[in-house]
């Protein structure tokens, strides 16, 4: 069975800079206060028409382009989003649509901060069964219509932002390259500590006027929680899936980890040993972008000559469900 490999990649953020000076005239925060505890600068931010599928479409038009493959030669999407244009049906359909694409499968993937890499393992699965040749990764986020803009929901305006990454994968055509092992987990003990409430089916209705003024259909987090799960959970995922793959950190060209907070990117490389040539870091620009921050990471890498043919690179993720996870890949 061959492995998979990635063909091409691509990302692509809306043009509207948000700073942290911007933020601080809508609620009580600072660059500094900002810059200190989450390491992030700027962010992008949709404009009012901009939809999650648009830079789902621009982010795969041009991993299509370094793959030198056109539309037409995918043969299913997997679209892995926490914030789909609408509550059904899910974004790869749109997706699917703006492709031009024939009736190919297309599937949404609800893991969260951890899409890129639980689609990349569905995707990864399809490919070495043989069942479908050349697979879309998608990982598209618009988190900036979700959040309140007050000091009330700083701990989230702050962070979280837009954008998408895309990858095309396919059989590898050597047996020393592609995609070596997975590490995947849920834990849902704490699905409360990162989550959106509303709308959601328990409800009758689904959404009301209730929880609106209650701001029930904001994200919300329990922060303080969620770092402390992550600076653990990243990293034992991480020698998992090194040790899954018969490799240590020392084999590790570059760790392209999900990008929720500066601090617990440091955290990580401490805890793993790693030097800073072997971790990448972006938050400084783009913030939090959910499940788009791996493919947005991985298409900068690739581009910027980060990560080359032969070298071994893990993906890490975690996030809300809990849910997290890793893959070790030789590009
Ligand atoms: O994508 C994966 C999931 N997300 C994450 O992994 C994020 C994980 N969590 C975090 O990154 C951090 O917990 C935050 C950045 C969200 C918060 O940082 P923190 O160091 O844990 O701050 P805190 O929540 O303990 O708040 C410290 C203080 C509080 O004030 P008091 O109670 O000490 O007076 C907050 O009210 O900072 C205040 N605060 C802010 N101040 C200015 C919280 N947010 C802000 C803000 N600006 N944006």
């Amino acid at each position: 069975m061959p492995r998979t490999r990635f063909l091409g990649t691509g990302l692509a953020v809306p043009d509207r800079v948000v700073t942290n000076d911007d933020l601080s005239q809508m609620m009580d925060t600072t660059d500094e206060w900002i810059r200190t505890r989450t390491g992030i600068q700027e962010r992008r931010w949709v404009r009012e028409g901009e939809t999650g599928v648009d830079l789902a479409l621009a982010a795969t038009r041009r991993a299509l382009e370094m793959a030198d493959l056109s539309a037409s030669a995918i043969d299913a999407i997997v679209y892995a989003t926490s914030t789909p244009d609408h509550f059904a049906p899910g974004n790869g359909v749109f997706l699917q649509r703006a492709m031009g694409v024939g009736t190919i499968p297309a599937i949404d993937i609800r893991t969260q901060c951890s899409g890129f890499v639980y689609g990349l393992s569905v995707a990864d699965a399809w490919v070495r069964t043989g069942q479908y040749r050349r697979v879309l990764v998608v990982g598209a986020e618009v988190q900036s219509t979700g959040m309140l803009m007050t000091t009330e929901g700083r701990n989230v305006s702050v962070i979280f932002a837009d954008g998408a990454g895309a990858a095309v994968v396919g059989p590898a055509d050597r047996e020393d390259r592609g995609i070596l092992a997975f590490d995947l987990h849920s834990e849902g003990a704490h699905a409360e500590k990162l989550w959106v409430d509303s709308p959601g089916s328990m409800y009758h209705p689904r959404v009301s006027s209730e929880h609106i003024e209650a701001g029930r259909q904001y994200l919300d987090m329990d922060g303080k929680e969620v770092f402390r799960h992550a600076v653990v959970r990243m990293p034992e995922s991480v020698r998992a899936v090194l040790g899954a793959s018969g490799h240590t950190t020392a084999d590790l060209k570059l760790l392209v980890a999900h990008q929720a907070n500066l601090r617990i990117a440091e955290m990580m490389q401490r805890t793993l040993c790693l030097r800073d040539d072997q971790i990448y870091n972006n938050i400084m620009f783009y913030g939090n972008t959910t499940a788009a921050t791996i493919p947005i990471a991985l298409d900068e890498c690739v581009r910027s000559g980060r990560i080359e043919e032969g070298d071994l690179i893990v993906l890490t993720a975690f996030g809300s469900g809990f849910l997290w996870g890793s893959a070790a890949v030789v590009w």
